[in-house]
């Protein structure tokens, strides 16, 4: 019996030996970039970077300068700053979907196909975007509805302790709602699967990658069974999302067949899916439609959830702002109706600097992983980097610039960006919120109009303060390079007039 324990650790220690010098055999064709001095073989930089990511980071790129390579979780990594990131946003070579994919595979999990990202930037623009004027009312009446009904009137201060679950439930009934059409909206589990779908898919980021020193492909079959048999075990939900949306779809197309030119389609996610020119009407992929609505819940609710909750993060523990941002809803809205248009939207530049200024420093050091897909990716600085290696962006040297953002770059100030032509939703070298170049964000300006929305109701309504004793901004968690909000509670109380 010990031997065979023996044996199996002596084989199981050759495989990891054997993966560690596979990877350690650097190409000698390529000039890559240097790879910051390790003592310590297969853990490499492991136990720094998890430790204190910003201050290792800060370390090597003090010795190393722009660009170098860490060691982490098996695998080796290139990281570029201010200076070079926007190459490898502009790399046809460089991919973010594909490196996306191993860290929260929603391909694999949902049997979509491996570019899925790309179709869903097409269901973003020609839905999301384009028709964005369409789903101005229905998207505040619904907020103010769920706001009322969810935070309430707060005559006496009402502690919530669990801002982002009452912040989800908030925003997935409007997207339910830009996905499946009004009828379907109103369904509570479906509402729910898709919250539900999308915050576990967001919750991968926080997995750590302990599997990758045996190999990425364990990392992420160990994501994906959290899938096929955990509580959101996808083939149940997704039965369940074709039961809800099945009836609606023959109705759809029966009155399509009824009434001929003549019929007024809903404008929503299913439509479009339903009129792609290789959908056969006569026999419905009920599979594939249920797929890519659950696939977009992860870039369409989850990112905009925890930017919501940033900012009400930063605006609790800001009181020197509060008067200034409602004083500018008054002006831009004077009669306070619930519904605004687009051009108020657009004028709120107080609330938009603000809320650029929570995006910049929300904590994020190191992220936007992109995988080399073309034959290389060449940096104007001479560095390589083959096909198949991994760079990310050290967001931190990118958003925390003096030369861009002055030599108070670490401090918030909530009118940094006013009268600047630079508002949340631009996307530059200096401000990678929404990554830049062919692939940046495409769902970005509905996504700042909507925290806008929700915004303006609560700075209108109510009083938010943080319930730390200090009233000081709660630091959000860094996993993995990746910022988290703070869980702290949020005290509402009705706005009272000074
Ligand atoms: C504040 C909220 C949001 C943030 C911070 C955010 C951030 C990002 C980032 C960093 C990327 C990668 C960009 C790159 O590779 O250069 C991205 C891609 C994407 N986002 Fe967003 N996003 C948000 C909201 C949304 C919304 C509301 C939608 C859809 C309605 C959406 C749809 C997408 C899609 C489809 C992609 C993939 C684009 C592609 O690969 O071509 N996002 N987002």
């Amino acid at each position: 019996m010990s031997n065979n324990i023996l044996s199996t650790l002596v084989v199981g220690l050759c495989v990891l030996a054997i993966f560690y010098i596979i990877k350690r055999v650097r190409n000698r064709k390529y000039n890559e970039p240097p790879l910051v001095y390790y003592k310590y073989p297969i853990i490499g930089h492991t136990w720094e970077y998890c430790a204190d990511v910003d201050k290792f980071l800060s370390k090597c790129r003090q010795e190393y300068g722009e660009i170098f390579s860490i060691y982490i979780y098996g695998s080796v990594i290139t990281v570029v700053g201010k200076e070079l990131s926007h190459e490898v946003f502009n790399s046809k070579d460089a991919s973010f979907s594909t490196a996306f994919e191993d860290k929260v595979p929603v391909a694999r999990i949902l049997g979509l196909p491996l570019d899925y990202l790309n179709f869903a930037a097409e269901i973003t623009k020609n839905v999301f975007i384009e028709q964005m004027h369409l789903f101005l009312v229905k998207t505040q009446q619904s907020l103010c509805r769920d706001i009322d009904e969810i935070i309430g009137e707060c005559d006496e201060p009402k502690i919530i302790q669990n801002i982002r679950q009452v912040l989800f439930m908030i925003v997935s009934r409007t997207v339910t709602n830009i996905l499946v059409g009004d009828k379907l909206s109103h369904d509570k589990d479906l509402v729910n699967i898709f919250m539900n779908f999308s915050n576990e898919l967001y919750k991968l980021l926080r997995v750590p990658e302990y599997l990758g020193f045996i190999h990425p492909w364990l990392f992420q079959q160990s994501l994906i069974l959290r899938f096929r048999f955990g509580g959101q075990e996808v083939k149940k939900l997704q039965k369940i999302v074709i039961e809800k949306i099945k009836p609606n779809i023959e109705e759809r197309i029966k009155q399509e067949r009824k009434c001929g030119d003549d019929w007024k389609p809903p404008v929503d996610c299913i439509q479009f899916l339903l009129n792609q020119p290789n959908v056969d009407k006569e026999n419905i992929d009920y599979v594939w439609i249920s797929g890519q609505l659950l696939a977009i819940t992860f870039a369409s609710m989850s990112t905009t959830v925890t930017s919501i909750n940033n900012f009400l993060l930063d605006y609790a523990s800001r009181p020197e702002y509060w008067n200034s941002l409602f004083e500018e809803q008054e002006k831009i809205n004077p009669n306070n109706d619930k519904i605004m248009n687009l051009d108020q939207l657009s004028k709120m530049e107080k609330l938009d600097s603000f809320l650029k200024e929570s995006f910049r420093l929300s904590g994020n050091v190191f992220s936007l992983i992109h995988r080399i897909i073309g034959p290389e990716l060449k940096f104007s600085n001479g560095y390589q980097l083959q096909k198949g290696s991994h760079v990310g962006i050290y967001l931190k040297n990118v958003h925390h610039n003096d030369e861009n953002y002055g030599p108070d770059s670490n401090e918030f100030d909530g009118c940094r960006h006013l009268g600047k032509n630079s508002p949340a939703s631009k996307v530059s070298r200096d401000f990678l919120q929404f990554g830049m170049g062919r692939h940046a964000c495409p769902g970005r300006n509905f996504a700042i109009n909507e925290i806008k929305m929700v915004t303006s109701i609560l700075i209108k309504k109510y009083k938010i303060t943080t319930a730390t004793k200090s009233g000081k901004r709660p630091s959000n968690f860094v996993i993995s390079g990746v910022a988290f909000p703070n869980p702290e509670p949020l005290i509402f109380e009705k706005r009272v007039e000074i």
